[in-house]
């Protein structure tokens, strides 16, 4: 073991956009890293598809080596493996290979996390090894480690999260210069914060892994992508942004957990904010999560949600907190759950959640339909607070009809619109829903 020659020895498995950054400042800083972990520390391999060429331009590589196959990072001259290949079948190999012959882990993989992020727990407290994931949430914000260690005395009460740099990217362009979903898509891709293909980031599925995580190391609650309601941005229109902005609101597409009792409300989908609280203020690819903790209060952490440095931060900081541990001798990984997680935990059924909704129809020019869905909203116990209807439809043509209603549970909404639904094709396109968070404090 490289602990014993009195250096902990570092193998990192892909050399991208996050791995290039590890590299860099393992390299640039060893020495100072070395010191503040207490120990020496070393890379002694670096593994990617084509990591030759991607090593390119590093200097001070001294005789570290390199190679195609993950399987060279399980040898015994390795310590901490860093998995930072991304995706999920060999990642995970990579990963449960290496705590199975008793190796730390340092990962940003939030897809893996999010399905076997308990598995992964288990074995690495099992084999008494470390296990690093700050940089799968939040990039370079500080969250996963401060959740664990800082607020241990803390519930979770609520926890809202702007997680997805690109979404709230695309959100903010189409609130701040008026401009349709498919263009600010394009200013995104142009400005690099968008992939070649969007999908994750846009559907939400990203931010659902990240709640994910989030789910398991606060509560131990392991409830997997299935149970986290998702829906994606991809639907807001032009039309809503400006509606929101006359009602003193911003468009976010948000994480939300809730507690009810011992059940955990987990969902992801666009909300309409009140402006004057501090998420309406999150703009650009940042990412922020805003905590309500029993003793605390509310929490707010904003910063880089991804990027290379950002990203490199929280991966080095890991290694550099196992390390020092491994070489003292007095590493132990804490057990998930430290915000008052409890074994029996279950998650809230999407239709049973209560909140207010703002309701978009494009309505046709056909007399007394406003009092049509006002009926049928009521049929189902569904309260309107306020109906806008800012112009006529004089020549036949569809204008817009927007309903904001009271709390109500989802059920009941689901029911209402099937009952709106049947009255024809009158009302067009599907209605735009949107659901509304005034936030607890
Ligand atoms: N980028 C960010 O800002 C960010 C932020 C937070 C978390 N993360 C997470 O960090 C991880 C890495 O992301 P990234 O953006 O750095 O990805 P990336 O740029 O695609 O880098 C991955 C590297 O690993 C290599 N690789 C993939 N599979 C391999 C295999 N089976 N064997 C050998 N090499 C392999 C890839 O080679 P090829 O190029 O040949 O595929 C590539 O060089 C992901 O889990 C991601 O979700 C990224």
């Amino acid at each position: 073991m490289g602990q014993e020659r009195g250096r902990v020895a570092l193998g990192i498995a892909g050399v991208g956009t996050v791995g290039r950054g590890v590299l860099e400042l393992l390299l640039v800083q060893k020495e100072t890293l070395s010191k503040k972990a207490g120990v020496a520390l070393e890379i002694v391999r670096v593994v990617d598809r084509d990591a030759e060429q991607k090593l390119s331009g590093l200097s001070n590589l001294g005789g570290l080596d390199v190679s195609s196959n993950l399987e060279d990072l399980l040898k015994p001259d390795v310590d901490i493996v860093i998995e930072l290949i991304g995706g999920t079948q060999a990642a995970k190999d990579l990963i449960f290979g290496s705590l199975e012959k008793k190796k730390s882990v340092v990962t940003a993989n939030k897809a893996l996390l999010s399905s076997l992020g308990r598995e992964i727990f288990e074995l690495a407290q099992k084999q008494g090894v470390g296990l690093g994931l700050e940089a799968s949430v939040g990039g370079g914000i500080p969250l996963i480690e401060v959740i664990r260690n800082n607020l241990v005395a803390n519930r979770l009460d609520g926890l809202y999260g702007i997680l997805n740099g690109t979404s709230n990217f695309i959100l903010e362009a189409m609130t701040q210069k008026r401009i349709p979903f498919e263009q600010a898509l394009a200013e995104a891709g142009a400005k690099g914060y968008a992939e070649a293909d969007p999908t994750l980031d846009i559907s939400g599925k990203d931010t659902a892994h990240k709640l994910c995580v989030l789910l398991g190391v606060a509560l131990d609650f392991w409830p997997g992508l299935g149970a986290v309601y998702t829906e994606g941005i991809e639907r807001v229109a032009e039309l809503d942004i400006a509606y929101g902005a006359d009602l003193g609101m911003v468009i976010k597409l948000l994480a939300i957990v809730k507690r009810v009792g011992r059940s955990i409300e987990c969902r992801v989908h666009p909300v309409m904010v009140p402006e004057r609280h501090l998420l309406a203020h999150v703009n650009g690819a940042f990412n922020a999560l805003y905590l309500d903790l029993s003793c605390t209060g509310p929490l707010l952490f904003f910063g880089q949600g991804a990027g290379r440095y950002p990203t490199a931060s929280a991966v080095v900081a890991d290694t550099v907190a196992i390390a020092g541990g491994l070489a003292r001798g007095v590493y132990a990984l804490r057990p998930p759950g430290s915000l008052d997680g409890e074994p029996s935990l279950t998650s809230v059924p999407m239709e049973e959640i209560e909140t207010e909704y703002y309701l978009r129809y494009m309505v046709s020019d056909v007399p007394g339909m406003v009092g049509k869905i006002a009926t049928a909203l009521g049929n189902h116990g569904v309260s309107i607070s306020q109906v806008i209807q800012k112009e006529r439809n004089e020549g036949g043509e569809r204008v817009p009809v927007v309903l904001l209603t009271h709390k109500t549970k989802e059920r009941c909404l689901k029911a209402a619109l099937k009952e709106i639904y049947s009255l024809g094709d009158v009302l067009g396109e599907p209605p735009q829903v949107i659901r509304i968070e005034r936030f607890a404090s």
